[in-house]
């Protein structure tokens, strides 16, 4: 008898299985968000399911997210994410794919502004720079260095790990497999105590840790260890950014993939059904009015904002956690103007010589100001002499009043302004977020916890996918696996 119901049980399950398509490839894929994480992850599941696959994509706002420009003076500019790390692997092989250009480097040089003077300048002369350093920091900067690349060194193992097709369902494991132990305490620990460890000087820190961390994420050296050893990587390696714009990777790989993008604002995601594979409702808002349609898998590209706008799950037990409540407010402004540079302690103008001012930790209004050049860069480009009006980027985490405008600047022509959310406050969590929110409901920016870049969203992207497929092809070896060195290397 019981034997019977068993063999009754697995008859249901296989005609269930059947039902639903059994070994069959899912039929429709939702993605919400149309940034880099977005797109990347769209291209991915192509990648991976293959073109037969309809992939609506839902964007509220324009492709690119927090990859933006805006017009200045009939040109554009940068007013989002500005440049990536010659290591960002994802990113470079998505501008080879979609035929894209780097964009050429225009020299300028940067500088630490402490409130008074410049803590640290920058000269033509890279040895000059070096001796500098030495001379005022010594060992702390070699110390520095090493720190950052051997965090660097164990990130890059992911690559290797996507390549196998090994996927992470949270943040903690996918952390863990590649640092073990040490990469979940750096999210705990802050970025001044790992480093006053390894013997950097607490004056390096202050003077030139924390203003590559202001400047990169608006945050102090009080941030996770994790997230700062990363943006200091940033601050270390030679930077690219793509010709004509960053935003075209993700209209790129949109194009690229044919997928559907639907401009409207996902509101609910409803599990509708629990037996066999499930099946989700995805509700979705624009000006025609209220729509909704079924699908196999759907994938959150957006932070989870707890405002009123955010998406709501229903029909199962969503991870509490997932609400990603605080977010840096950070505010571009893009200034066409005249620098005072007197207030940078340099009464001629046609002496100033940064491009890039960072700033320490006193009492200022902004992180960091930039003379930056257009998206497009002809061969002939120069950057503007110091006493011309150029295009100066401030990132500051309010909108700057007249008052300010007027300290950094002589006068302007134009101002236009960017207000972002830009980075997690690292550090107010306590767990590491999932990147599966159910069965086949994923969450990308859960990885934005450890650290938030456009690459470590390429990152999260390709994991996404390859969890996605895995799952759903009941791949559970390629899930979570613990001592993935060793596997990948005896894979060989
Ligand atoms: C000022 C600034 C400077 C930065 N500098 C750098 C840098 O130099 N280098 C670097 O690597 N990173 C930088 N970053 C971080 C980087 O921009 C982000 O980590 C990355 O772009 C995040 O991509 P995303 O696709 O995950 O999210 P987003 O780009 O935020 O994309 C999410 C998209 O989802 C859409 N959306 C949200 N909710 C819904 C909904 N309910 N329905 C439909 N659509 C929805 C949004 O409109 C948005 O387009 C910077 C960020 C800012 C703001
Ligand atoms: C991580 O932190 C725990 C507890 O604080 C400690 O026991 C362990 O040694 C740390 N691991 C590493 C690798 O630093
Ligand atoms: C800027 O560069 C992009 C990419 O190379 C190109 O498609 C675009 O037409 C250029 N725009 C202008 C105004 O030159
Ligand atoms: C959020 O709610 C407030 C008040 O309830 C309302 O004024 C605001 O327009 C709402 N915002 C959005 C984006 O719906
Ligand atoms: C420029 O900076 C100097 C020094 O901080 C300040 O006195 C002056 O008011 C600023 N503004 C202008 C327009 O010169």
């Amino acid at each position: 008898m019981a034997r019977a119901s068993r063999l009754l049980a697995a008859l249901a399950a296989l005609l269930a299985a059947a039902a639903t398509g059994g070994d069959a490839r899912p039929s429709k894929i939702a993605v919400v968000g149309a940034g880099i994480g977005g797109s990347a992850v769209t291209h991915f599941l192509q990648q991976h399911f293959g073109p037969r696959v309809q992939i609506d994509v839902f964007e509220k706002g324009t492709v690119g997210g927090r990859l933006a420009t805006i017009s200045v003076n009939k040109q554009h500019y940068e007013s989002g994410a500005a440049s990536f790390h010659s290591l960002s692997l994802h990113m470079q092989e998505f501008v080879k794919h979609l035929g894209l250009k780097h964009r050429r480097e225009v020299v300028g040089r940067s500088a630490i502004f402490g409130g008074e003077n410049f803590v640290l300048e920058e000269t033509d002369w890279y040895l000059l720079n070096l001796f500098r350093l030495w001379w005022h920091y010594g060992i702390s900067f070699l110390r520095l260095q090493m720190w950052v690349e051997e965090v660097m060194e164990k990130f890059m193992r992911i690559y290797k790990y996507q390549a196998h097709g090994y996927a992470f369902s949270g943040v903690e494991e996918l952390l863990y497999s590649l640092g073990e132990s040490s990469f979940i305490n750096m999210t705990q620990r802050s970025v001044a105590e790992s480093l006053l460890q390894v013997g950097v000087t607490q004056r390096f820190i202050d003077d030139i840790v924390s203003a590559v961390l202001r400047a990169s994420y608006g945050q102090s050296a009080a941030m996770p260890a994790f997230a700062g050893a990363m943006a200091l990587a940033g601050a270390q390696g030679t930077l690219w950014s793509v010709e004509g714009g960053n935003k075209l990777v993700c209209s790129g790989l949109l194009k690229l993939t044919k997928a559907n993008v639907i401009h409207a604002t996902v509101i609910s995601v409803t599990l509708q059904q629990t037996e066999g594979k499930p099946l989700y409702l995805v509700k979705y808002e624009n000006e025609v009015g209220i729509g909704s349609d079924f699908y196999d898998i759907v994938v959150i590209a957006t932070p989870l904002h707890p405002d009123n706008s955010t998406i709501t799950f229903e029909g199962f037990n969503s991870p509490t956690d997932v609400i990603q409540d605080s977010y840096q407010p950070t505010v571009i402004s893009l200034v066409h103007g005249y620098l005072n540079s007197s207030y940078f302690g340099f009464p001629d103008p046609k002496l100033f010589p940064f491009a890039n001012i960072l700033t320490t930790d006193f009492p200022t209004f902004f992180c960091a100001l930039d003379n930056i050049c257009p998206v497009n860069i002809s061969a002939n480009f120069r950057r503007k002499q110091p006493q011309d009006a150029a295009v100066w980027r401030v990132q500051s985490p309010k909108p700057l009043l007249r008052s300010q405008l007027k300290t950094l600047f002589r006068s302007y022509y134009s101002v236009q302004t960017a207000e972002w959310q830009a980075h997690p406050v690292h550090g107010s969590r306590t767990t590491l977020p999932k990147f599966a929110l159910h069965d086949q409901l994923f969450h990308l920016n859960a990885l934005e916890w450890a650290a938030s870049s456009v690459e470590v969203m390429a990152v999260a992207a390709k994991n996404v996918a390859l969890l996605a497929y895995n799952r759903w092809y009941q791949d559970l070896d390629k899930i979570d696996q613990k001592d993935l060195m060793h596997k990948v290397k005896t894979e060989l």
